[in-house]
């Protein structure tokens, strides 16, 4: 069975971005990363791939004149490249409806709270985990979810909580979901290369 070809979508330090890479090389992943591509040119996760030897492209926001040029351009990188799996790993762009659409039930993307708590416009983030702290909530995660229209609104694919203690700071937490993020965006990555994903309306079942 050839390996799925998977693409990931950064904007910034790409350490989801590693996971996955690590995860790939070790094995635990059947499948291939075969472009990284950015919102912003100096995504360190960029420099990640390449150090991969996986293909990286920055799509800066900047240079286009509005969001109808970027959206074509970032659809044309990823059809291009025929991929199987589109991964937002740190993505903070709305992506080309074209591509929601045509990628519908392949896309996944990895969120710093248990939606659908702390999401949705405007919750991504250090400003998910100020929202939780000022809340007062004893228990924050990550989610990974397959992507659709909405913002955050996906089907859910898997949860893992963490618990908010007392002494926790935005900051505090943030380290502590970001260790839960790539471990269950490893596990939705590979177990979707497995193919033991289904989705039933808005439950997803593993096989
Ligand atoms: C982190 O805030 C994470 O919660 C979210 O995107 C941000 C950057 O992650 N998913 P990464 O280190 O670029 O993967």
């Amino acid at each position: 069975m050839s390996r799925l070809k998977i693409a990931v979508l950064i904007s910034g330090g790409g350490s989801n971005l590693q996971a996955l890479i690590d995860a790939v090389e070790q094995g635990s992943i059947k499948g291939e990363i075969t472009v990284v591509i950015s919102d912003k040119e100096n995504a360190y996760g960029l420099q990640r791939a390449k150090e991969h030897n996986i293909e990286a492209i920055a799509i800066n926001k900047k240079s286009f004149d509005n969001k109808n040029d970027f959206d074509a351009e970032m659809s044309k990188q990823l059809k291009s490249r025929n991929v199987d799996l589109i991964i937002l790993g740190g993505f903070l762009s709305i992506l080309p409806m074209d591509i929601i659409k045509e990628y519908e039930g392949r896309i996944i993307n990895i969120h710093p709270s248990l939606i659908p708590s702390f999401c949705g416009n405007g919750f991504y983030g250090e400003r998910v985990h100020k929202a939780v702290i000022e809340y007062g909530v004893k228990v924050s995660g990550a989610t990974v979810h397959f992507v659709d229209e909405g913002t955050d609104t996906g089907a859910i694919i898997l949860q893992q909580a963490v618990t908010v203690a007392d002494e926790d700071t935005a900051e505090t937490l943030a380290a502590k979901v970001l260790e839960v993020e790539h471990w269950l965006i490893v596990k939705a990555a590979a177990l979707f290369c497995d193919g033991k994903l289904t989705v039933q309306g808005r439950r997803v079942k593993i096989l």
